[in-house]
């Protein structure tokens, strides 16, 4: 996530009983833990005005800076083309694509007040909202698209498989696509920490767990609304290539994307910065679909 969601910030997460757990095995259609229950329980439908006012119309800070840039220079859109935002939230990458030139742009989230949110904020004829999962795109998947994005929701989604099995049938022959995640290696919320070396005079990364599948509740708005969570599904990095690979997604590019925050001059600023420039905080990975 974000500033004050899953970003920089984890060290800010709440601790309590549930420090994380496996990820839930999937249920199937119509049983409890099947299909409708995982999908209200991955859904920003409860989060989805707090989530509208934070991402805006041009995006909360990181968007800004550092995952709209990395997402457009990636997947390099050119005038004409059909665009796919899957899980799009408030459609903030689905306007950045449109602005780029794509012709067309369909932006999915499960959430239904998200996608009347993204229609709400206009941006231009190219742009289609659609409320769908993206683990069972249905007729979306029809092979029409050019190009296809996944900003900041791999993580949220319980079944990344089938997310990128249902990317992969909506793109065309050699379809690109772009994958923005948290970074699986460093930024693992209430799992990866800063910490402090008095001796070496060096801010350090902490990371307490790694290469288990966890499933972590969020809290979204800590103290006033304490129930009040999102989820975060951690996979390792070798868990998102192999999953990338069964869905025929080749990996043909990426960026390590670094903070651009700054500490303030004095105290521990040189070794907090250094630190930032250090440990990435997002992964983008650039996609295309084979034969
Ligand atoms: C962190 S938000 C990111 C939204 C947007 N891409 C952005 O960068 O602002 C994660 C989004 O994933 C959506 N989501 C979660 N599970 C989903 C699913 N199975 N299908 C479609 N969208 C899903 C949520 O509703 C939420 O809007």
């Amino acid at each position: 996530m974000l500033a004050g969601m899953h970003g920089e910030g984890d060290r800010k997460f709440p601790r309590g009983p549930q420090r994380g757990r496996p990820l839930p095995r999937r249920g199937r259609p119509g049983e409890p833990g099947g299909a409708a229950a995982r999908a209200k329980g991955t859904s920003w439908e409860h989060v989805a005005a707090w989530y509208d006012k934070l991402t805006g119309d041009g995006g909360a800070d990181y968007h800004r800076h550092l995952l709209i840039p990395a997402a457009l220079r990636l997947l390099n859109v050119h005038a004409g083309q059909k665009v796919l935002d899957l899980c799009c939230g408030q459609g903030v990458l689905a306007r950045a694509l449109a602005q780029a030139g794509a012709a067309e742009v369909v932006g999915v989230d499960l959430s239904g007040a998200l996608i009347q949110a993204a229609r709400d904020r206009g941006g231009g004829e190219a742009l289609r909202y659609v409320q769908a999962d993206a683990r069972a795109l249905g007729p979306l998947a029809d092979g029409s698209f050019d190009a296809a994005a996944c900003l900041m929701a791999v993580h949220d989604v319980d079944d990344a498989g089938s997310l990128f099995r249902n990317l992969a049938a909506a793109l065309k022959p050699a379809g690109r696509a772009v994958l923005v995640l948290m970074h699986p290696c460093f930024r693992v919320p209430r799992q990866s920490h800063w910490g402090w070396d008095d001796q070496l005079k060096t801010q350090y990364r902490r990371m307490d767990r790694y290469a288990s599948e966890i499933a972590i509740p969020i809290a979204t708005h800590p103290g006033a609304r304490p129930g009040e969570h999102t989820m975060f599904f951690h996979r390792p990095l070798g868990t998102y290539l192999r999953l990338l690979a069964s869905a025929g997604l080749a990996v043909t590019g990426g960026e390590e994307l670094l903070s651009h925050h700054r500490s303030e001059p004095g105290g521990r600023s040189r070794a907090e910065n250094r630190a930032r420039g250090e440990f990435p905080v997002f992964l983008a990975l650039q996609l295309l679909k084979l034969p």
